[in-house]
């Protein structure tokens, strides 16, 4: 847990700008997640990722008609544990857990332990857990749409770029089509899911370099 956000007394996090009861639990703001995200992530590019998948997560909730700060916060979160379980990735998700017991509540970190589920065997249930893996595979496809555009910007990658490049197996292989495709288990075909993606971190383009 950050030292920052600790009581003297112990673990309660500050208050003054903490939403104290939310859902029966404890959110900090996305202010202080990014904090927390700059203290624990050293790296431009992961923290980028962490962005990506922020504001991807964010039009996902706002088309479902779910909790926006929520999900969104799962995505600026996932992986804050990323640099310090690099060679531990089997510790991938319990660190988050360490880092963010009694700042957010259980379910967000439920979704971060479900999304590295090989590792945590936390098997993905709900509608926001299936919906971080399939957004944070679909923003690698994303950001590589992005970087073979003559303009390397996301502004001019189409849906149609997108689906293209989704069927071609090469390309940008580290993003798994098959956890892309769990949108379709929360009921949304893909052309759709890239489209609410697409336009998602259209929205955060120049704050991600692209
Ligand atoms: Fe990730």
């Amino acid at each position: 847990m950050c030292e920052s956000l600790k009581s003297e007394k112990g673990n309660k996090p500050f208050s003054f700008n903490t939403l104290e009861l939310y859902q029966g639990g404890v959110m900090i703001t996305t202010e202080e997640a990014l904090n927390l995200v700059k203290k624990n992530v050293a790296k431009r590019n992961i923290v980028y990722h962490m962005l990506a998948v922020e504001a991807i997560m964010r039009s996902l909730a706002k088309h479902f008609g779910d909790d926006e700060h929520l999900w969104e916060l799962t995505g600026l979160l996932h992986d804050i544990d990323y640099e310090k379980t690099e060679s531990t990735p089997e510790k991938h998700g319990v660190v988050a857990e360490e880092i963010l017991k009694g700042l957010v509540p259980d379910e967000l970190i439920k979704a971060i332990k479900a999304h590295s589920f090989q590792y945590s065997h936390v098997k993905p249930e709900t509608r926001m857990e299936k919906a971080l893996i399939a957004c944070d595979a679909v923003s690698g496809l994303l950001v590589a749409c992005a970087l073979v555009m003559p303009s390397k910007k996301l502004a001019d990658v189409k849906v149609e770029t997108v689906l293209k490049k989704f069927k071609d197996k090469d390309f940008a292989r580290g993003a798994s089509r098959k956890r892309i495709l769990l949108c379709e288990e929360i009921g949304i075909p893909k052309e759709e899911f890239f489209e609410i993606a697409l336009n998602g971190l259209k929205n955060v383009s120049k704050e991600i370099g692209l």
